[in-house]
């Protein structure tokens, strides 16, 4: 494998599953804090590489419809489904199966290049001269990842015993930190970005809320969504850390899988019964932004 340190990716859930956590990450109620990172204008030609389901895509085009919006993924299933997703929605947004290393898009098309998350998974030194070539002189590049140390969440319907235990397991058997998250310093994220020719880089940090099934912004439908992704988000990294370290044995992976699963159907029938529980969550999103040099140095 030409690419280092898959695991993110590779575990990632099916498309729907992708698709809809995203959707719920980035919605209406928090999109100013979303589009405060992405340094987006209407009317720009946008480009999300590693765009998975093509949530985000959707965000971007639903916000700005005068933006010309592209979404590439090496993976064709999410692209398929990304494909499928926004022409149901009546979005025209273009989507290809591309790897980041080798875009087939012609120099200085986009005015932003932006990634969610596809830092934590590949080393950035190895797609940035792409992001570099396709960006306009004077285009934005927007580096977004996840900082799982500082997200907040305040759950309330209490994990068992036996879940917290084997939760603990898995944590000790990966040292309390899953691989390739966050490999990246700021400085050495910085650094790279500045040897590639970019300059004035900003770095900005949000806590953003995604779930919060008892706030009366949400609908009950989304409230369910929410609850759902919430569940979806815990199976996501459970996946993950069991595949770097098999800390846990495989009756025990499904015994954590069936908790995690019957602790949000239990949250499901609070909301149905019309039970409020304020329970919480928000995403600690680390965003790096710089912008292509006046000089155009890969031409040099
Ligand atoms: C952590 S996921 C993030 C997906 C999306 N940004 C989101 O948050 O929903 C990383 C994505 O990068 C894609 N990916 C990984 N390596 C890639 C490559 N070499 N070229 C294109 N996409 C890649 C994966 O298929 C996956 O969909």
């Amino acid at each position: 494998m030409s690419l280092e340190n898959r695991d993110w990716s590779i575990n990632m859930k099916d498309s729907k599953t992708l698709f809809t956590t995203r959707s719920v990450q980035f919605n209406q109620f928090n999109k100013m804090d979303w589009l405060d990172l992405l340094n987006i204008k209407d009317g720009n030609s946008v480009l999300e590489i590693g765009c998975g389901a093509g949530a985000f895509c959707q965000r971007i085009k639903q916000t700005f419809p005068n933006c010309k919006v592209y979404g590439v993924d090496s993976n064709e299933r999410h692209i398929d489904f990304a494909k499928q997703s926004a022409q149901k929605a009546g979005l025209d947004i273009s989507f290809s199966v591309s790897d980041i290393t080798n875009l087939s898009f012609e120099n200085e098309k986009f005015d932003v290049v932006f990634t969610y998350g596809l830092v934590d998974d590949i080393a950035i030194a190895k797609f940035l001269p792409e992001q570099y070539r396709v960006l306009k002189i004077g285009g934005k590049l927007v580096v977004l990842s996840l900082d799982g140390k500082h997200n907040i969440n305040h759950q309330v319907v209490i994990p068992e015993v036996k879940e917290e235990r084997l939760w603990e397991k898995l944590a000790k058997a990966n040292n309390d930190c899953i691989k390739g998250l966050h490999k990246l310093s700021v400085y050495d994220l910085m650094t790279a970005i500045k040897r590639q020719g970019f300059i004035n880089p900003v770095l900005k940090f949000k806590n953003i809320l995604w779930y919060c099934p008892d706030d009366s912004r949400f609908n009950t439908n989304f409230a369910k969504q929410m609850i759902m992704a919430c569940k979806n988000f815990d199976l996501e990294i459970l996946k993950i850390k069991q595949s770097q370290s098999n800390g846990l044995t495989g009756n025990n992976f499904h015994e954590l899988e069936n908790l995690i699963t019957e602790r949000y159907e239990q949250r499901l029938k609070k909301l149905e019964s019309g039970e409020i529980c304020w329970d919480y969550s928000s995403l600690f999103i680390r965003g790096v932004i710089a912008e292509k040099a006046k000089v155009n140095i890969y031409d040099a």
